[in-house]
């Protein structure tokens, strides 16, 4: 048994980003990544878009090679689980039945699906999407022909409806709110992408409750509020994620939907770290508490955690960004939108390039580019920067984005124009 090492419960990205960046800090203690899967950690954002396509390999890309985790002194514990945390004694119980002692424990449990909970959800061909394993077992079912139902339009279902069209399935998308990925994004990129999936065969039902799947063992046809039945060989829903928080929840340290921490990944108990999907924090560019679903944000967190843990000042925080690519077209997003905000659409959507920006307060908050690099990288810097925004210059595609800036009182003739370089 390695003597109090660090222990990190979990390896995706943020779990093994704690390691590897402990290790870069110089932390010279045990650590022991442990993890429920059995194999080697991977990359989860190609799992619904590249592995599902036909020709793709299996194999998804790994996180770090094997030899990575050797050459570093990682031990890794792969297919078992911690089942709980003894606070006071500072161990853990582990599924082969032994005790783990941890001289700091990094819970990085990460996110699941959100359980389909109507009759028929167990049916076969009933699928939800998290893990490698989900990915290549949806894959086999999504066959030319195939009746797909997903549930759900949020990135999820729309880069698996994307990836089911492509394959020559069938594909009607099932949405309880009016519009695609309306958690995320603002009714401008929504409808664009919905006349995108529309382009490419998909047909979209919206106000859509899901009340049972019947099927004899198979699931054959979806049933929603109003009546109308959708036949199905295949389900996929893509309701949402839950946090994996109920090991802290157990052992006493607080939660509300997520791990609550400190812009440090710091617990309620002072030898227990969380980092990744699984927390809920204050945002320190807006003050909003949070859960973030992303990879960045996985990869921060991480990184400041393992600069606590060695007694290192850690970075700047970083804006929070996202992505999705459906039917080839990609969706960058920087920063959170709220619904409040004032939305000012820059560019043609039907032209295909277009951002939508964000404000809160004249200040740039978020914003949404489709095949616009530029801004946003601009974006993010300027967000960052809490510049301020003047939505006539914003509007128009042919200025720069940092053209649009309209004066930051918080803000130095230095930073202005560094924001404007
Ligand atoms: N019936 C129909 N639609 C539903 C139902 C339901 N019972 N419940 C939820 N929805 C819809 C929501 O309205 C929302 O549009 O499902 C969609 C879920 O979208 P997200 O919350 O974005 O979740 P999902 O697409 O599952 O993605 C989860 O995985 O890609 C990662 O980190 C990424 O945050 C993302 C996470």
């Amino acid at each position: 048994m390695i003597q109090d090492p660090v222990v990190i419960v979990g390896s995706g990205h943020s779990g093994v980003a704690v390691a590897a960046g402990l290790r870069t800090r110089g932390w010279e203690g045990g650590i022991l990544l442990v993890d429920a899967e059995n194999e080697l950690p991977y990359e989860r954002p190609p799992l619904s878009k590249e592995l599902l396509k036909d020709g793709a390999p299996d194999e998804s890309a790994v996180l770090r090679k094997e030899k990575f985790y050797a050459d570093k002194g990682i031990g890794r514990l792969a297919g078992v689980t911690v089942e709980s945390i003894d606070r006071n004694g500072r161990t853990v119980l582990l599924s082969d039945g032994t005790r783990q002692a941890y001289h700091r424990l990094v819970i990085a449990t990460g996110s699941r699906a959100r359980p389909l909970t109507v009759p028929g959800a167990g049916l076969v061909g009933v699928r939800s999407l998290r893990t490698r394993g989900d990915a290549l077992e949806l894959k086999r079912l999504l066959v030319p022909g195939a009746r797909v139902a997903i549930i759900g339009a949020g990135y999820i279902g729309l880069e698996v409806a994307a990836a089911a069209a492509a394959k020559g399935c069938e594909v009607t998308v099932l949405e309880f709110q009016d519009r695609v990925m309306s958690r995320v994004t603002s009714a401008p990129v929504s409808r664009h992408f919905e006349q995108l999936h529309e382009r490419h065969g998909v047909r979209f039902v919206f106000g859509a409750a899901v009340t049972s799947i019947d099927g004899r063992q198979r699931a054959e046809r979806v049933t929603v509020a109003d009546g109308t039945v959708f036949p199905a060989d295949v389900v996929l829903a893509g309701i949402g994620v839950l946090p994996n928080q109920e090991l802290a929840q157990d052992a006493g340290i607080d939660c509300r939907d997520g791990i609550l921490v400190d812009g440090d990944g710091r617990t309620s108990d002072p030898a227990v770290y969380a980092s990744g999907d699984v927390t809920r924090f204050i945002s320190p560019t807006d003050g909003v508490s949070r859960r973030l679903e992303c990879i960045q944000n996985a990869l921060a967190q991480a990184d400041r955690v393992a600069a606590h843990i060695t007694g290192q000042a850690a970075g700047e925080p970083e804006i929070p960004w996202f992505w999705t690519v459906q039917h080839g077209v990609r969706l960058q997003t920087a920063g959170v939108r709220q619904p409040e905000d004032q939305v000012i659409v820059r560019g043609e959507p039907s032209c295909g390039k277009f951002s939508v920006v964000y404000l809160r307060d004249g200040r740039l908050a978020a914003v949404d580019t489709i095949a616009n690099l530029a801004d946003f990288r601009t974006a993010k810097r300027l967000i960052a920067q809490g510049a301020r925004i003047d939505p006539v210059l914003a509007a128009d595609p042919g200025s720069p984005l940092a053209e649009a800036i309209s004066g930051t009182p918080n803000h130095s003739d230095a930073d202005l124009a560094a924001a404007r370089s």
